[in-house]
């Protein structure tokens, strides 16, 4: 069932990453539109003012700057070379899809870092590295298609020095514990078109991904939810998508990508239902 799962990750972001690039740059993740999301701003700013949010919460700064960080999912380098260049230190990404890999390599190429970050095509659940590698573990909207979501905090947990850190943003769907209760039929079926749609085997709440990440030996754990900053991006991304060249893409990248871009508002209505939720968990080994 996995192999089936991988395979269909990596064609869904070989065919869809040219376009994603051309149409909404380097960075594959939501943006920050402040912490109500009421700031009006340019899409790649707020993918920019993600990355050094989520740098400021998790107190990662040039205080501590991290040496050897791991981007797990890196897409096409977008963080990787960001953090890199913004902290001077060495980076390796992985992603299934090697089309990401190539335009990543390229990308570094042009930067002149790549002699500092690489990538490679490797499983987040088995990765190629030694136990105590890295100082810094980033995953910036990767979880939600991993299949077993314990061994990837495991895996996060295993190649991460002592004293290093875990930075892991991802989607979730809302907790079960509270007033609404678990997840309703119509839940259920919303969820499902999501993961058909983007290739997602499952999502859990995020006190469910503090659970694991305690049971795996993490501390310092902090965890937040930053659905009401995230979620303008979906409206962002619906309006550009209907922009001509974005639409010429879409045929040129095929049937799974138009589905996807078709498929737009299922994020967003998921947001306003309270459905889905934006993730954060930060803790040290
Ligand atoms: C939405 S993209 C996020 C890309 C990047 N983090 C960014 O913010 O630009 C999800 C990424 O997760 C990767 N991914 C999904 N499952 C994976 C797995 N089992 N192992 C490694 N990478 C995986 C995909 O290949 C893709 O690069």
């Amino acid at each position: 069932m996995s192999q089936n799962l991988y395979q269909d990750i990596r064609k869904f972001y070989d065919a869809s990453s040219g376009l994603w690039e051309q149409t909404w740059g380097e960075h594959m993740h939501h943006g920050y539109y402040g912490k109500y999301g009421n700031y009006k701003l340019d899409r790649r700013q707020a993918q920019i003012d993600m990355i050094e949010e989520l740098l400021l919460w998790a107190n990662c700064n040039q205080n501590n700057p991290p040496q050897n960080i791991i981007d797990v999912g890196c897409g096409i380098g977008g963080s990787s070379l960001y953090l890199a260049q913004k902290f001077g230190s060495r980076a390796t990404g992985i992603t299934l899809s090697p089309v990401q890999v190539s335009r990543a390599k390229e990308r570094a190429a042009e930067a002149g870092l790549d002699d500092r970050v690489k990538f490679e095509v490797a499983n987040a659940l088995e990765m190629p590295f030694e136990n105590n590698t890295f100082d810094l573990v980033w995953s910036l909207e990767s979880g939600e298609h991993m299949p077993d979501k314990a061994q990837f905090v495991s895996e996060c947990y295993r190649v991460l020095k002592p004293g290093g850190k875990m930075i892991l943003a991802t989607w979730c769907h809302r907790e079960t514990d509270s007033l609404a209760g678990e997840l309703t039929p119509d839940e259920i079926a919303h969820l499902k078109e999501i993961y058909r749609v983007y290739c997602l085997p499952y999502v859990i709440s995020l006190s469910e991904y503090r659970a694991i990440a305690i049971e795996c030996g993490f501390k310092n754990l902090i965890a937040d939810d930053w659905s009401m900053a995230a979620a303008p991006f979906w409206d962002v991304v619906i309006d550009s998508a209907v922009a001509p060249q974005a639409i010429m893409g879409l045929f040129q990248a095929g049937w799974q990508t138009i589905q996807g871009a078709l498929s737009l508002s299922l994020m967003s209505r998921g947001y306003a239902r309270g459905l889905i939720r934006f993730g954060l968990i930060c803790a040290t080994k």
